[in-house]
Order: C-alpha cells, then structure tokens, then sequence
C-alpha cells in the first residue's frame, strides 16, 4: 500500500501536505474527531497526525480510540505546549507510538523546517519514542582527544544520522545518546539543550559530520529556508573541516588566526544591511557559496601570514573582499548561475564573466570605503599565467592581495567542487604543471608552507620534482 497519511487539523496545513506530496506520501485531511475515527475505521493510512486543535472529540478522546484499535498507528500530536498537562494527566504520554510535535514549528519559518522533518521522523523510521532516551544511554570509555564538539544549537534533528552523538557529564565521563542509524528529534535535542551547549562526535566520525552538514544543506536548496539556517550548517561544516586541518598537518596557531579574522569579517558583513542581503542572497542561490567564501577568506589570511604581511588591516580588508568575491553572481540571470562554469556555452560564459565587475560596483554602492576591496574582487579570477578573466592580465599587473586571494579562491572551489581533503587538493594542484602555472609563484610556495607536515611536504616535493622531469623530458 502506498504510504498515506491522514491529517487531523482544524484546517489545512498547507506546508505538511506540499512536504509529504515531495516525498510521494499521500495525504488527506479530517476536519473532525468523528472523521478521523471514519477514516481510520477504513484501515487506509500509514500515519496519523492530530492538531491538538481538531473540532467534536477532544484530543485525548482520538488518541484513546488509536490506542484501543489500532495502537500500532504511527501517530503525532501536534501541539503548541508539547508538555500539555492536560494530556499527560490523561497518561497518553505513555502510549506507544505517539510522538509530539511543537505545532508551531510547523508554520514559522526557519523552524518549519525541523518540524517537518521531525514528522518526517517520528512517521515513517524506526526511531526511538522520547520516552526510550534514558536508556538508550550508553556509557564510552573514551579520552578527550578522540572527541570533537558542536554546539547543540545547531545540531539539525530529523535525518537519520552516520555517526554516534555523545553528551558529556560533569564528571567529565562521555555517554553516547544517539547511535549511527538513528534520528533525532527536536524534541529530544531541547531536553539535553537544557543541560549541555555542546554535543560531541568522534573525530574518526568528522567527514562523515561534514557530509551530513552538507546534505541537509542540498536538501535546503530550493526550500525557503531563512538564510541564517544554511549558514548555520555551512558553519558546521566548515567548522569540523577546519578542525580536520590539524589531522592534516596545518600549524594550529594559523588555524585560530584565520578563524579570528574571518569570524570578525562575517561580524562586519553583517552589520551591513546591504551587503548582508546580497550575501545571504548568494547563500540561498548556491549552497556551496558560503563555504567557499570562507575558506577563500580563511585559506587568504593563512597565506598572509605566511607572506609576513604585517599589516594587520591589509590582511583584514583581505579578508573582507575574499568573503565577497562572488557576490556579483546576484547579478547573473538564474539560468546562467545556477550552471557550473564547464557547462555554460560560450555566450553564457561570457555573461558570467562580468560577475567580478558586478560584483565590484556592488560594494562601492555600500558604506565600505576601502578602494582595495572592489579591486581584488575585480581581479579575483585573474591568473598569474594570463588565463584569467575578465581581462587576462598577467602577474605583473595583478595586485599582491589580489594574487593571494586567487590562490585561496581558487584552491577552496577545487576541494568544496570535488570534495577532496586539503592535502589531496594540494597535492592534485602541485602535481599539474599546468594548474601550478596560474598562480604567483612565491605565493604558491606560502601556500605550501601552511601545510607543515615534514613527512607530508617531503611527498609533495617528490610529486613536484616528478613532475618537472616529466615537463622537462
Ligand atoms: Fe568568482
């Protein structure tokens, strides 16, 4: 039987029905508790959720029919006070099956979101009910260093997760509460938000983490979904990549300056009502956009240092402008913009070729007043070899900033595009003579010296020297 669900509300919930036709489950709508009873009597449906507002019959008086007659009804309440008194009095919280929903999640948006894939959750998987979280409690003998932490704030509930999520108590011991093949429900996460900021993964777990932030955010794509909420999960992810640069050989201390200056530069974009806009618009536009300006931002202030730029405000407007280097996409008709650059004929790469200076005049619009910002975005596709565009100028034309910014542009699209680590984005770089070629030279080198591993460096420079031969042969 094709999955149905039956949809007990005072009126239609239109965000419910369009998110359950997505997923191909059917639905129908009961009006009144006699409807409700009707329509289950004929066995059609798959799932059950009730508007604790529903007309004739209270609520308690439906769900005591479910659980005398078909108590293996997937059923949620939907209700405005998940902790209702009125219905935990009537002891239906111990009811199997029946699961809470806060209603309200379900029309004010962002929230629309996680309400709808807690439905999604608590209607067709396996999860446990709220009332199995103490003892799926699993104590784990494991050391601090094995552990990486997400604020609980932005852990998204509803998809079935690929890794275990543990809290930490404050003996300092780790208890596991989700387990891998599991799902979290709001409602749970709000339980432990009550006690603990952070959750923690392992860091064995931490691609896998990265992959998970990066699927909900494709599956956000085209929903109207507020734009701080995809931040918030290309922040998540960004953020244990971040982390995994340690595992990669990355100096630490850069690590945390980078984070610094790009933590203060998205502070400064967002105190512009402006610029924010057309930045949140680039971040609805391409899910990838804001991982991709921030690590343009983060790789171009580690190079910086590296190039022992003194100038702490150079470095920062460096930042700045390597965080709104696409910004100019808005600019471009969607149907050119959503292609990726491969696939544009050559008319609709000519179009997105003015996205740098669309993009440059978009900020000398704003209250930012520095000349070098509109400058390097301009350049931001200019390569040392004259590849670039829009005007194909050379090394010796470019800007030094300019140049530092291309290389960390550059080299953040090739790992976000192809999903790759940062050491197997390097080394990929570094071993095609042809690749290596577009970017300054001493500046490529800084690069390389951000990756500190002697072990590791020591196999770039066999790759490269190879390579040479190769070229030279
Ligand atoms: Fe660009």
């Amino acid at each position: 039987m094709a999955k149905k669900v039956l949809i007990a509300a005072p009126s239609d919930i239109v965000n419910l029905a369009t998110f359950l036709k997505e997923k191909s489950v059917g639905s129908q709508y009961a009006y009144s508790g006699k409807e409700v009873q009707l329509e289950i009597s004929k066995g059609n449906f798959s799932a059950l959720t009730v508007h604790e507002n529903i007309a004739k019959h209270p609520l308690p008086m439906i769900l005591n029919y479910i659980q005398s007659n078909c108590p293996e009804l997937p059923t949620v309440v939907l209700s405005k006070d998940v902790d209702n008194k009125d219905i935990c009095s009537l002891g239906v919280e111990t009811y199997k099956n029946i699961r809470y929903i806060n209603s309200a999640s379900l029309s004010d948006p962002p929230e629309v979101i996680y309400g709808l894939l807690d439905l999604e959750s608590a209607l067709f998987s396996n999860a446990k009910a709220t009332s199995d979280i103490v003892s799926d409690e699993e104590d784990i003998s494991k050391d601090d260093v094995d552990f990486s932490k997400i604020a609980i704030k932005d852990f998204i509930s509803g998809k079935v997760v690929q890794f275990d999520v543990f809290v930490m108590l404050s003996s300092g011991k780790y208890v596991k509460i989700l387990h891998t093949g599991d799902s979290f429900t709001s409602d749970r996460i709000a339980k432990y938000a009550k006690k603990t900021d952070s959750l923690y993964i392992l860091k064995s777990d931490r691609e896998k983490y990265i992959e998970f932030s990066n699927y909900m955010l494709d599956k956000f794509a085209d929903k109207q979904v507020h734009p701080s909420l995809k931040i918030s999960l290309s922040k998540n992810s960004i953020e244990k990549f971040t982390e995994s640069l340690f595992d990669e050989g990355i100096n630490p201390k850069s690590i945390q300056k980078g984070k610094k200056i790009c933590g203060s530069i998205h502070k400064l974009i967002s105190a512009d009502k402006s610029l924010y806009k057309s930045f949140n618009k680039l971040q609805n536009m391409d899910p990838n956009a804001y991982s991709i300006s921030y690590l343009t931002a983060f790789f171009s202030s580690m190079i910086a240092f590296n190039c022992e730029l003194k100038s702490a405000s150079s470095i920062e407007t460096m930042a700045m402008a390597a965080m709104l280097l696409d910004i100019g996409m808005t600019e471009i008709p969607d149907e050119i913009s959503g292609k990726k650059a491969a696939e544009m004929t050559p008319e609709e790469h000519k179009v997105y070729e003015t996205h740098p200076a669309l993009g440059s005049q978009l900020v000398e619009k704003t209250n930012i007043i520095s000349n070098t910002i509109p400058q390097i975005i301009m350049q931001h596709h200019e390569a040392s070899d004259g590849s670039g565009f829009p005007r194909g100028l050379k090394d010796i034309r470019l800007q030094m900033l300019s140049k530092i910014v291309y290389m960390a542009n550059f080299f953040a699209f090739f790992i976000v595009d192809r999903n790759l680590g940062p050491f197997d984005g390097l080394k990929k770089i570094i071993s095609d003579p042809d690749l290596r070629d577009k970017f300054n030279q001493p500046i490529l080198k800084n690069f390389i010296k951000i990756f500190i591993d002697p072990e590791k460096l020591a196999s770039l420079e066999t790759s490269h020297s190879q390579s040479n031969n190769v070229k030279s042969a």
